[in-house]
C-alpha cells in the first residue's frame, strides 16, 4: 500500500474487532516498525508488552468497563473533555476539530443540548447510560484478540527535564508507525484509556502486567483485524474532520496563515472508504 494512502486511511477504531488471533508475523512487523521510529539520541525509550492471554485481556476489559462507568457517572469525563465534543454537523464544520457525536440512543437525542449540565448528568445516570456504555466498553476490549501495552523507560522520562518531552515525543513516533502499519494489515486499533481517568485503576493494570519500577505504563491499545462490515456503538462519534491548512500552517512567521491550500485539502479523501 502506498504510504500516503495509509496515512489518509488511518483511523481510530471505535467498533468491534474480529476475534481471530493476530498472526505472529503481523505482531512481529508491528513491533519492528515501532522500533524503527526516531528517538532523541537514539535512546529508544519505548518498551511494549503484547497481551494475548485471555484471562489478562478479560481482567483489563473489566477494569476498563468499570472505569468508564465511574468516569461517566461522576461527571469527571464530561467535565474534562467537554470542549472537544460536538453535537451538530454545523458546529463540526465551523470548528473542524473535536469529535462529532453523530450517533446517540433515541432517548438521549432530545437532551443533547443539556448533556453537560447537572440536569443532563442526572438524566444520563437515571437512564443508566454510564452502565450501558461501561458494559459495551468491556465487551469491546474483551473482544480484542490482542492488547498492546506501551511503556516508557523511566530513566529517559524525567518529569521537569527536556528528556521527558523528548521521550514522549519519540513514543508518539513509534506509535504512529504502528498505527499506520495496522492500516496496511487490515487491522483496527484503539486506546484503552478509561482506566487512566479513575484513580487506582491504572495501577491495577500495571500489576497485571508486572510493570517493574524502572518502567512507566503510558498507554494500552486494543488491536485486531477489522470486520468487513463495521458495526457502530450505541453512542459513537466521528472525528474525520480536520482543520484547513490556513488554520494550522503559517508562512515565515506565525502572523501569516498559509493561503491557497484550503481548496485542495477539502478535496482530498478523508474517510476510510
Ligand atoms: C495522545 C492520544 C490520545 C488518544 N486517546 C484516545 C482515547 O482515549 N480513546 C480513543 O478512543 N481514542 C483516543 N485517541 C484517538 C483520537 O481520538 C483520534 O485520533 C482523533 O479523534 C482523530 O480520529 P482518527 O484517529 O480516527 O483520525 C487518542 C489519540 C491520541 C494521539
Amino acid at each position: 500500500m502506498d504510504l500516503l494512502d495509509a496515512i489518509r486511511r488511518r483511523r481510530t477504531t471505535n467498533g468491534p474487532l474480529l476475534p481471530d488471533p493476530v498472526k505472529p508475523e503481523h505482531q512481529r512487523l508491528l513491533m519492528e516498525v515501532a522500533g524503527r521510529a526516531p528517538s532523541q539520541l537514539n535512546s529508544q525509550p519505548w518498551r511494549f508488552v503484547l497481551v494475548e492471554r485471555r484471562e489478562t485481556i478479560d481482567a483489563i476489559a473489566a477494569i476498563s468497563g468499570e472505569s468508564m462507568t465511574e468516569a461517566m457517572s461522576n461527571g469527571t469525563f464530561f467535565e474534562r473533555y467537554k470542549p472537544y465534543f460536538r453535537f451538530s454537523r454545523e458546529e463540526m464544520q465551523r470548528r473542524r476539530d473535536g469529535m462529532l457525536f453523530d450517533r446517540l440512543p433515541a432517548p438521549l437525542r432530545p437532551f443533547t443540548g443539556q448533556a453537560f449540565t447537572s440536569r443532563g448528568q442526572r438524566l444520563m445516570n437515571t437512564l443508566r447510560v454510564p452502565q450501558t456504555l461501561g458494559a459495551e466498553n468491556r465487551r469491546l476490549v474483551a473482544g480484542a484478540p490482542l492488547l498492546l501495552a506501551v511503556l516508557l523507560d523511566r530513566g529517559e522520562y524525567r518529569p521537569g527535564e527536556l528528556s521527558s518531552f523528548y521521550s514522549v515525543f519519540s513514543m508518539g513516533a513509534a506509535m504512529e508507525n504502528v498505527w499506520l502499519t495496522t492500516v496496511e494489515l487490515g487491522m483496527g486499533i484503539q486506546f484503552v484509556s478509561f482506566p487512566m481517568e479513575v484513580p487506582g485503576q491504572w495501577g491495577r493494570i500495571e500489576r497485571l502486567l508486572e510493570v517493574p519500577d524502572e518502567l512507566e505504563l503510558m498507554a494500552v491499545y486494543r488491536l485486531g483485524y477489522l470486520p468487513e462490515q463495521q458495526r457502530r456503538n450505541s453512542i459513537d462519534w466521528t472525528s474525520a474532520e480536520r482543520k484547513l491548512p490556513s488554520q494550522y500552517v503559517f508562512r515565515e512567521t506565525c502572523a501569516t496563515p498559509q493561503e491557497g491550500w484550503d481548496e485542495a485539502a477539502q478535496a482530498a479523501p478523508r474517510e476510510r472508504d
